[in-house]
């Protein structure tokens, strides 16, 4: 399931399990032997709490062969002005007279945040320092609106060349010109990663609601050209567990919901509801996840 894939993305509503099952997939490749980065861009991350240490938005080691990182969009935005901070300064300085609206405008590009958090990810992936890159989401919204930004900032910037265009075209420079390209070289590598290197999984629960929203998104992802390749249904409620009538009651409503989401989807996992989550029972998660595929 994750030949050729070295980033393993984890979507989903909050609150449906993404830490806890990002850390159960992490963990099972770290005791593999594999060089694994678990890594958080949910504003409100939880792997922290999960591993009981405090990971920052610097890599740091976890346990053997597992390291953690927390990135949050701030970050990212400082980061992206460290690197094209300078281009757009000589940019100006080379255009005194310019009206700075137009570098604002590139600047402010929609999803200019998604688009160098992609691009930082990609960098970790395609640096070779990890074998597998585990990544948990912030929850759905942000996560469809990331993935659809590579394709929206590439219109963004062809639009921002046109205006560029008709303002300046007695000007001579080219260096407005070399920046853009660069981004859109960028959007285009990030596209193809999207395609060929990152497996994404949605998370849910065995809820009505879930049901619906699991199929829009699938629709949604669909729409965006992306593969969901592995749907995972949590909070599973076993018959062997179940010791009122309650817990059985709720064992056969679940039932139905499991049904519809399997319904339409070949790769479905089901994870256990568990008295608490502690690192067996992320490793029992991971098992039911896996199987015997690795
Ligand atoms: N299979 C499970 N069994 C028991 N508790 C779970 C299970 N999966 C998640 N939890 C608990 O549910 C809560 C939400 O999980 P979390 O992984 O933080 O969700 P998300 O990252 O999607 O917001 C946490 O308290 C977590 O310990
Ligand atoms: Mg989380």
């Amino acid at each position: 399931m994750i030949k050729n894939h070295n980033v393993l993305m984890l979507s989903g509503k909050g609150g449906v399990g993404k830490s806890t099952i990002s850390a159960a997939i992490a963990l099972h490749f770290a005791l593999k032997g594999k060089k694994t980065l678990v890594l958080s861009t949910d504003p409100a991350p939880s792997l922290s709490n999960i591993f009981g240490i405090n990971l920052s938005n610097k890599i740091s080691d976890i346990k053997e062969n597992l390291y953690g990182i927390e990135i949050s969009g701030d970050e990212i935005i400082k980061k992206w002005k460290e690197k094209f901070g300078n281009d757009i300064y000589a940019v100006m300085r080379a255009f005194a007279d310019v009206d700075y609206s137009i570098v604002e405008y590139i600047g402010t590009a929609p999803g200019i945040e998604e688009e160098f958090m992609l691009d930082y990810i990609m960098k970790i992936a395609k640096s070779k320092n990890f074998d597998i890159i585990i990544w948990d989401t912030a929850p759905l919204g942000n996560t469809l609106k990331l993935l659809s930004m590579p394709s929206k900032f590439i219109t963004h910037l062809n639009f921002a060349t046109k205006v560029y265009t008709k303002f300046y075209k007695k000007n001579s420079t080219k260096s407005i010109y070399e920046i853009i390209d660069e981004w859109k070289v960028l959007s285009e590598q990030i596209t193809k990663f999207l395609k060929e290197d990152v497996c994404l999984m949605a998370v849910c629960i065995p809820e009505n609601l879930a049901v619906y929203q699991t199929k829009k998104l699938l629709c949604e992802f669909k729409e965006h050209n992306i593969t969901v390749q592995k749907v995972i249904i949590n909070n599973v409620i076993r018959k062997d567990v179940c010791d009122s009538k309650f817990m059985l009651k709720k064992f056969e409503i679940q039932k139905q919901y499991i049904e519809k989401i399997k319904n339409g989807h070949d790769d479905v996992a089901e994870i256990s509801l568990f008295e608490e989550i502690t690192e067996e029972n992320l490793i029992k998660i991971s098992r039911e996840i896996f199987k015997d595929e690795i």
